[in-house]
This record gives C-alpha cells, structure tokens and sequence, in this order.
C-alpha cells in the first residue's frame, strides 16, 4: 500500500464495535422493545460492575463526566465564595464544572513528566488562598496523579480530594484504583475514552454512603421520590440504553487496556532516539491505562501537518491551558504564571494507541515521525 493511501486514525471506533456488535445488540434490541428507557434495570447492573471495577462501595450513573463533577461539587455544597484548587492542563469540563456553579478554580502547575497536579505547589496554593475545600487532580491521559501527598496536603488543610477519573477507569495508584481514593471520583464514558458509551454518560464513585445517598438525589431532581424533592438537582439520569453498552462493554475492558499498555510498550521501543519526549514513569508506583500516548516535542504543529498528509490521525490535549482561556481572565492570570502548563501545550502531541492499532500501523506511526525529524 503506497504511504499516501495509508491511513491510521487516532481512534478507531468502528473497528471497536465490529468485535462487539452481535453481543451489544443481543442486548439492546430486548431493551428496545421494552421501551423501559429510563432506569431500567441495565443501569443498577452498571453500577454494581462499575462499583467492584473501581473498588468503590458505591457507583451513581449520570448523563457524562462532565455532570459526574457537577454532581460532586453540588454534593459537597460548594457554591460563590468557595474555592478548589485544581490543574490547569486537563480538559475544560474540570474547571467548568466549578465556575458553572460559581466555585473559584484555584490553578496549580502540573509535574513536567506526569502532566499531573504538582503536589508541592498545591502547598503554596493553601497559603495564598482562603476558603479552599477541596483538591481535585486529574488522572491525566490514563496515568495517577500522584495522590499520597495531594491527600496528605489536602488533609491538612480541612480540604476533601475530589478525583477526576475521567480518563483513568482501572488506573492505580500504590495499587489502589483511581476513583475511589479521595473522597469522589468521577468518570467519563464519552465515546473516546477507555470505557466508552454509545453517546454521553458518566459515573461518580464514593466510599460515603451520605454523599452517595445525595448524589443519587441530586442526579434525579433531587429526591428518591417522583414529585418530591429533598434537594435542587438536576437532571443527569444516565440512559439506560448507555448503561447497557457499558455492561457488555466491560466484559472486554482489561483486555483492551492490556493492548493499550501493550501498544504504549511497543512505542516506546519504536521511538527510541528519535528528538521526542516520551511519557515518562511516574515516580510512584501506578498502573497507566493509556487512554492516550502523548508525546513532547519540537515543531509539533509542522509534526503534526507532517504525520496527516501520511494519513496519521493525531491530536493536540490541550493546546491552550484553562487559567488562560477568556471565559476565566477574571480569574486574573497571565500568561507565565503557570509556565509548565504552557509549556507542555505547544508541545504535546497524541499518537494513536488505541486497542485495535495493529503493530504494522505502529511501526509506520514511528517511522514517519522519525522521518520527519531526519528531515
Ligand atoms: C479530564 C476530563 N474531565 C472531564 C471530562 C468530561 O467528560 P464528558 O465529556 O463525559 O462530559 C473529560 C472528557 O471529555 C475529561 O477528559
């Protein structure tokens, strides 16, 4: 096949679905007919796996990760005048669903070879600012954060640590499961992801039986009784459709993070001595589930141009970090004030490594990265 031809997208869902498709319809199809859409009994046999994956007590589905956070910052009863200091280099929903409700994300750098909440700044962050109630790392592309002394600084400061999982399901951190750490954890199911539904859905995980008993309200309008409500919620229902996908879905997920490992592995052998920076080992022990293969390096956007015209799909997470987006510069920060962070997005770049890259593909990935640094 001529390189011109090839073609080597950064996700391939179709070919996901095709190894699945006879047992997702198998059980979607009864669903169908039995018009039971809304939490139908798919979605509490959801819960109860999500639960046992995650070593949660307890799993409360949603309509997406971005809800997921919602409910946790309403379920803590965070609201104008509060504080949570958090990283500035994730997706937009990790501070959107702060501001969304009037909570202040406190912006703290990222460790350089993590891409993760630097715990020592979050130190700093306590001593500037008051009415900080809790931390929330991001488990950045699949890798922990490193959570021992973000809880340990937490703690000490009257703070909860709220996880966002959203890209991490079945990553560990000194063997424990992301997501069931801090005090919440919140997981994203959007198509992309590890474990990705057929459209939105998300999950929030706790340990607490008050804070799960709330969150269960709160994501149905507020009470476990139809018409009465305990709480103002909303409605972030998961549908019961999603929840089944999510079901079948999970019978393959180690398997398919396994070739994920196995392709980020092969990876870093391929790549060996080329001018890049390649995801480094977390000083901790951690189990990386590599939603995405993400590397640093020079000219990235050239890079980038180089590797579509040879039919490689590639994608830049994040190309401009929170603190500087406009819908926070009343937030007041500059460019320069969280150089790390700025940094690693001119520079970041995802190759695929999805489950169903074959190792051809791979091999092709490397050499033409290669050639175009020999350019
Ligand atoms: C780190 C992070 N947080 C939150 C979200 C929000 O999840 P969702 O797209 O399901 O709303 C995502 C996913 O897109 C994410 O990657």
């Amino acid at each position: 096949m001529s390189s011109s031809k090839r073609q080597v997208p950064l996700l391939d869902l179709v070919a996901q679905h095709a190894t699945i498709r006879e047992e997702v319809l198998a059980e979607l199809i009864p669903l169908i007919d039995s018009q039971r859409f809304i939490m139908g009994p798919a979605v509490g046999e959801m819960e109860c796996k999500i639960a046992g994956y995650t070593q949660s007590k307890y799993a409360i589905g949603c309509a997406s990760g971005s809800d997921a956070l919602l409910l946790a910052w309403m379920a803590l009863e965070l609201g104008p005048g509060d504080k949570v200091i958090t990283t500035p280099y994730s997706f937009f929903a990790t501070a959107g669903s702060l501001a969304r409700i009037g909570v202040e994300p406190v912006f703290v750098d990222v460790e350089p070879d993590t891409f993760n909440l630097d715990p020592n700044q979050v130190e700093d962050a306590f001593r500037k600012h008051k009415n900080v109630w809790a931390v929330q790392p991001v488990h950045l592309y699949g890798g922990a954060a490193n959570m021992g002394p973000l809880l340990e600084v937490a703690q000490r400061n009257g703070a909860v640590v709220v996880e966002d999982a959203a890209q991490a399901i079945g990553a560990e951190y000194e063997g424990r499961r992301v997501g069931a750490i801090g005090a919440i954890g919140c997981f994203s199911f959007y198509p992309g992801k590890n474990l990705g539904a057929y459209g939105d859905a998300g999950v929030v995980t706790t340990n607490d039986p008050e804070l799960a008993d709330l969150l269960a309200k709160l994501r149905i309008h507020g009470g476990h009784n139809k018409y009465f409500h305990d709480l103002v919620g909303i409605n972030s229902r998961i549908d019961t459709l999603q929840a089944a996908v999510l079901k079948i879905k999970m019978r393959h997920l180690d398997k398919w993070t396994e070739l994920r490992q196995a392709n980020a592995a092969r990876y870093l052998k391929l790549l060996e001595g080329v001018p890049v920076l390649l995801p480094s080992v977390a000083p901790y022990q951690t189990r990386h589930v590599f939603n995405q293969f993400t590397i640093r390096c020079a000219r990235r956007d050239e890079l980038k141009v180089y590797l579509a015209e040879h039919g490689i799909g590639t994608e830049i997470y994040y190309p401009l970090p929170l603190h500087l987006q406009n819908c926070f510069s009343e937030l007041g920060y500059q460019k320069g004030d969280l150089p790390v962070s700025e940094q690693i997005a001119t520079e970041a770049l995802s190759l695929p490594v999805h489950p169903e890259l074959s190792e051809d593909d791979q091999v092709y990935v490397a050499e033409t990265i290669r050639a175009f640094y020999a350019k």
